[in-house]
């Protein structure tokens, strides 16, 4: 894996990381600000995709046609759906689909994207193991899950929504671009994986929560890639 994509859905999320990069040469395209350059000598385009759906697929488009990435990894936050998924603690995806997907008026189970081979996206194995690994070396402390991660362009802040993600799709945690990215890295045959860290539980505390664990959430997700990159 020569040149990496790295995105990021907020400021945030990829800005520390942004900073400690070198040889950077910066271009906006659909918007979006790309940073190319290396990052602790590994080739990666940073960038911030913006939150939601949309956004994200257009950004892994990108990555893909100008940049001819190698690989996808999406780094940011999540609302834990599971109680042994601790705030501050790390998931790494398994697989990822979208729970918004609904055409079940059209006979189709949720989460099922009519007339595609596949809606559920697999993650590229060799990404999940390095990541474990680098968590157990550089965030031993954290909890770390590995698991299926769920996203749709809503924020869950709802004890009912969250258990019927549990429920109807075995999730680990939610969040608003995951599999938008996996399902352009998969049409354009690229690995991926997502990293978040959890900010929130998903539930009627998930706004006031969001906000006060933000900040560590992300600290523990920028050690983790910085040492990833330097082993891929
Ligand atoms: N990102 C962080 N927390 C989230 C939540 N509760 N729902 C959706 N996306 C999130």
């Amino acid at each position: 894996m020569n040149k990496i994509g790295i995105i990021g859905a907020m400021d945030e999320e990829v800005n520390i990381l942004k900073g400690r990069m070198q040889e950077v040469t910066i271009k906006t395209i659909a918007s979006m600000e790309f940073c190319e350059g290396k990052l602790n000598g590994k080739e990666v385009v940073v960038v911030r995709c913006g939150i939601g759906k949309v956004n994200a697929a257009v950004c892994t488009q990108i990555l893909a046609d100008i940049y001819q990435v190698d690989a996808v990894i999406n780094t940011g936050v999540a609302g834990s759906l599971r109680n042994e998924i601790d705030i501050a603690d790390i998931v790494i995806s398994i697989d990822t689909l979208q729970h918004d997907m609904d055409a079940t008026g059209f006979g189709y189970e949720h989460g099922v994207i009519p007339r595609m081979d596949n809606s559920i996206f697999l993650a590229d194995l060799q990404l999940v193991t390095l990541a474990k690994e680098v968590c157990a070396e550089v965030i031993p402390t954290v909890g770390v899950h590995t698991g299926r991660i769920v996203s749709g362009d809503q924020f869950i802040s709802d004890s009912g929504k969250k258990e019927w993600l549990v429920e109807k799709f075995g999730g680990y945690c939610t969040e608003m671009e995951g599999a938008a990215i996996a399902q352009t890295a998969y049409l354009n045959q690229i690995p991926f994986l997502i990293i978040r860290a959890i900010s929130d539980k998903a539930d009627h505390s998930a706004e006031m929560t969001y906000s006060e664990f933000e900040e560590i959430a992300i600290g523990n997700t920028v050690k983790l890639l910085d040492r990833m990159l330097t082993k891929l």
